[in-house]
């Protein structure tokens, strides 16, 4: 029996819909916190067990009979490190053989602006690799889902205003993760092994900014603003201050080069091309090439 954690957030629901490609639902279990949010994978036969990474003995009932457990790591920055660690030792104590956990695919973290926010990713893998579990670490590209969040919706009005230098990412679908999970979910060969999962083109903002232009049609300018500049801008439109803070640091990793390291490794295992940057624009954007 395989359980995915975070199937009701948009990775971990693809991923549960790719297996149910893949496999029986009687041989799918999933960690959710509302099982009203689960409902339809209840109607589709798979195994709804209630818990939160917060709740010890949530957890410890929710791994019992599970082989295999992905663990989504968590969206929630209030101690992640502790909640993921809830997750290794319940599924150490009920006898789970193998953990996958998502964590994020960059360069080198100890020299990372991201470092304060992603240090965890790390910590996690380390404490699951001590843990004596099978492991994969499933290290996730940036999502192309979030290059709108960082551009704005209206950048073709105002630009790509983003203090991102030349530096690049390797984005990836999330799509394309849910189904690389699913199938590394259910195939051998995984077992300690670490996994960048990154597309196999990098590009960068300056791209981004080009590529609009082309599939718009408008002149779409790339500006790379300093980034106290950048900071109140945001501040000025009343965005949180977490916002703030992270898009701030995500444009200085970009910077970094922290996100350049296009791979293989998703095509090689999903064995087709994946996704590129322009018909992602010309969905998310809804532009027609002109
Ligand atoms: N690589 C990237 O570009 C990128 C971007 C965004 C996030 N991430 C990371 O990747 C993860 C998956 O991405 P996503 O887009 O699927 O995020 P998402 O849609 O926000 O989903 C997060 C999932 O985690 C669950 N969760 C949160 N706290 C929990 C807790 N205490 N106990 C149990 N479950 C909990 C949520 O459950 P509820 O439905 O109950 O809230 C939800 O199912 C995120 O959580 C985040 O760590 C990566």
């Amino acid at each position: 029996m395989i359980l995915v954690t975070g199937a009701t957030g948009q990775l971990g629901g693809s991923v549960v819909e790719n297996l149910l490609k893949k496999v029986p639902a009687s041989e799918v279990a999933v960690l959710v916190r509302d099982a009203a949010k689960a409902e339809h994978l209840a109607a589709q036969g798979v195994d709804v067990r209630v818990g939160s990474y917060f709740d010890k003995a949530s957890l410890a009932s929710a791994l019992q009979g599970i082989d295999k457990v992905l663990l989504v790591s968590s969206n929630d920055f209030n101690d992640r490190l502790g909640q993921h660690k809830n997750v290794v030792d319940a599924a150490k104590n009920a006898g789970v053989k193998h953990i996958l956990y998502t964590g994020i695919a960059l360069k080198d973290i100890n020299t990372s602006p991201l470092k304060p926010l992603f240090g965890d990713h790390f910590e996690t893998e380390d404490y699951i690799k001590a843990s004596g579990l099978t492991y994969t670490f499933l290290q996730n590209s940036l999502y192309f889902e979030v290059i709108p969040q960082f551009v704005g919706a209206s950048v073709l009005e105002t630009g790509v205003f983003f203090p991102a230098g030349e530096g690049k990412v390797a984005f990836a679908s999330r799509q394309e993760l849910g189904e690389i999970t699913a199938t590394i979910l259910t195939t051998e060969g995984h077992e300690n092994k670490t996994y960048p999962l990154t597309g196999s083109e990098a590009y960068s903002f300056a791209e981004i900014a080009a590529e609009l232009s082309t599939l718009s049609g408008k002149n779409v300018p790339y500006i790379n603003p300093e980034p106290a500049a950048f900071e109140g801008a945001l501040k000025q439109f009343g965005l949180p201050d977490v916002i703030v803070l992270m898009s701030v640091l995500f444009a200085a990793a970009v910077k970094n080069g922290d996100f350049d390291q296009p791979s293989p490794v998703l095509e090689n295992i999903l064995g087709r091309k994946t996704t590129t940057l322009s018909p992602f624009l010309k969905e998310a954007f809804a532009l027609e090439t002109v």
